[in-house]
């Protein structure tokens, strides 16, 4: 499969996957002027449509934006509803970043608003998350647009820059070398939130320098090193703070649980492997080998979250709850690559995976929300966070109903560019929903099997534009949610996240894919049980010498923090050597440049008793990489 570099100047300039020809509706709105509309060929499937006695149709752009009464805007079609609201998110999204932007006074240059509402919820504060996702809409589009728009060039340089200065600025998580980069939100005058709060929350500083790389990656590439070279001490803080702490527990991106979660690890996998990239363009090979290495171990760990018996992603490993959870689809947009196909590790949109854990999460909102009644089992509905949720009532999203249809899209525009879709026995029952009888196996574009399940997914896929469409307001504004008795927007008003969900499922919808981060092709090892196994990283050897006398029966083993040491289990200790008894020996390889703790404990071979020797534990730091050392331990009677 491949796909072409080459920028068609099409409306929002996009790369666009050249094996695409469904490109429908223009995307000339989206974060820049354009003044030509390419219709490259119509739709050729039918869109789900909705209609509702509430819903009333616009005949133009300019008499909506002038109405701000509370009907619904009608989608007779995904279409129509993307022509509308596709300025209006764009105009939404600029209104909420200082300094300029209407809706965020007070906010410094490159501040993302999370929205302007300032009560019930307050969120006149500054998420690294929200910001860095944000931005990444605005990055994407930026690189790719043949006409290069200067005002969104100094924004994003204003984002660099306030997030280099936010780096800096000590909060309740700590300092720049403490932990303060896990902080998940500031004050819009860079100062810190000194409330209580969920945190920390580890997704930030991964998502922040994802968007970063992406921007130096384009700076790079048109000779820009200098900018390049000031950028980058930023990044590298967020990438060592990630490299260093990814597998430790932070709060999800919802904020309320404190555990490990999907979306976190995926973000930090990518970033990681990003980084490892940029670091080798610029030079720093030991840091390729130490962001390589800890991306290798979260892609390992990525792969717990699956739950093989449901089929799903369980998103959070704490919370008690289903785990089923926007999370898991919010993973696959913002983790796809083009390049990657249906590869299920990295749980790209198209993988078996993804699909199966798309209809489990869908279907868990059916019965939930007032507004689902009435729809068939594949049809689309309104999709909030996770099932269980009570925030503000626990509603339906746009940003979640948003990812759902962006996810379809991308699945969509892979099987065109590969000529063919895979169904495997963990997608089947996704599949199924379109076509009740289909089977597993491999269908090319020329199959009939192709066409009808690719055209009825398509449709669904519209049917999530479209209900975001009937529940968006006359004046286009994207809240947070909508009730999901009524269908009024509320929660925060305006939030800019919304409008950046928007906009990238649009985008989506026309077949425009981002850019390859460096997913393709990425393997797991696995053990012979099939379980992942972990990168160590560069490792040095150690020989272990300790005098004991023994009885006939007993033998010396040595136990210890490291997994290499049976991590304190005396069944996984390592057996020592008494070939020069009483003098006991071993060598074993251990990480390079750490530090652990061990004992020697004594096994009974006749009675399987396990003695241990006395506190306290030896400690030792390891040596550097390819060194050996020597160590001849006193036993602690
Ligand atoms: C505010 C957080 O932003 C939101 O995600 C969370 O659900 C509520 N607090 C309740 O914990
Ligand atoms: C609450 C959401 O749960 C969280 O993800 C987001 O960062 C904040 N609101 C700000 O939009």
């Amino acid at each position: 499969m491949s796909f072409t570099t080459e920028r068609p100047f099409l409306g929002g300039g996009y790369p666009q996957a050249s094996i695409l020809k469904k490109t429908a509706v223009s995307l000339t709105y989206l974060l820049g002027i354009v003044t030509f509309i390419p219709i490259v060929g119509q739709l050729a499937n039918a869109v789900h449509t909705s209609t509702g006695s509430n819903i009333r149709r616009h005949s133009s752009l300019s008499g909506m934006m002038m109405s701000y009464s509370q009907t619904y805007m009608l989608s007779s079609s995904a279409n129509d509803y993307i022509q509308r609201e596709g300025p209006l998110a764009r105009t939404g999204l600029l209104a909420n970043i200082g300094p300029k932007g209407s809706q965020a006074s007070g906010a410094k240059p490159g501040i993302v608003v999370a929205s302007p509402s300032t009560s019930n919820p307050d969120y006149l504060y500054s998420w690294t998350r929200d910001s860095a996702l944000v931005f990444k809409t605005i990055v994407d589009h930026y690189i790719s647009s043949s006409h290069k728009n200067v005002s969104l060039r100094v924004l994003i340089d204003d984002y660099a820059h306030a997030q280099t200065q936010l780096q800096e600025v000590g909060n309740p998580s700590g300092n720049i070398t403490t932990g303060g980069l896990g902080e998940p939100k500031f004050n819009i005058d860079l100062t810190a939130f000194e409330g209580s709060w969920g945190r920390p929350q580890r997704d930030g500083p991964a998502l922040r320098a994802i968007t970063l790389i992406t921007y130096v990656n384009w700076l790079l590439d048109n000779s820009n090193t200098s900018h390049a070279n000031t950028l980058w001490p930023t990044i590298q803080l967020d990438l060592d703070y990630v490299a260093n702490d990814w597998n430790k527990t932070g709060f999800d991106l919802w904020e309320e649980v404190s555990s490990s979660s999907f979306w976190t690890t995926a973000s930090q996998h990518r970033a990681l492997r990003q980084g490892a990239a940029l670091a080798k363009s610029l030079g720093k090979e030991d840091l390729n080998e130490k962001y390589n290495i800890q991306a290798d171990n979260a892609l390992c760990f990525l792969q717990s979250y699956w739950n093989p018996d449901a089929s799903y992603v369980t998103s959070n490993t704490g919370g008690g709850r289903s785990g089923i959870d926007a999370n898991s689809v919010l993973t696959s947009i913002h983790t796809f690559d083009p390049s990657a196909g249906c590869d299920a590790i990295t749980f790209q949109p198209c993988s078996d995976k993804a699909l199966s854990n798309l209809k489990v999460y869908v279907d868990s909102f059916r019965s939930i929300y007032a507004i689902n009644q009435g729809f068939a089992e594949n049809e689309a509905v309104a999709t909030g966070r996770y099932p269980e949720d009570v925030y503000m009532g626990g509603n339906p999203w746009y940003l979640a109903t948003f990812a759902v249809a962006e996810q379809l899209y991308e699945s969509l525009s892979v099987w065109d560019a590969q000529g063919s879709l895979q169904i495997t026995s963990i997608s089947l029952p996704f599949f199924q929903q379109f076509s009740s009888d289909v089977q597993t196996g491999d269908y090319k574009s020329n199959t009939e099997t192709y066409d009808k399940l690719t055209s009825e997914i398509r449709a669904f896929a519209d049917g999530f534009i479209a209900i975001n469409g009937r529940y968006t307001p006359d004046n286009g504004s994207l809240a947070e949610q909508y009730n999901k008795d009524d269908g009024k927007p509320t929660s925060a008003r305006d939030l800019t996240w919304s409008y950046a969900s928007a906009i990238t499922a649009f985008l989506a919808h026309d077949g425009i894919v981002a850019s390859p981060w460096g997913a393709q092709g990425l393997q797991i090892q696995t053990d012979s049980d099939g379980h992942c196994i972990a990168n160590p990283g560069p490792m040095s050897e150690i020989v272990f010498k300790v005098e004991k006398d023994t009885v006939y029966g007993e033998n010396v083993f040595i136990t210890g923090s490291i997994g290499q040491l049976g991590n304190w289990d005396p069944a996984h200790a390592v057996k020592l050597d008494p070939k020069s008894y009483p003098y006991w020996s071993v060598e074993i390889e251990v990480p390079a440049s750490i530090s652990f703790s061990y004992k020697y404990i004594i096994q009974n071979q006749n009675s399987g008793s396990v003695a241990w020797e006395n506190d306290p534990n030896h400690e030792l730091q390891s040596s550097s990489e390819g060194q050996s050392m020597v160590v001849t331990d006193t036993w602690h009677n």
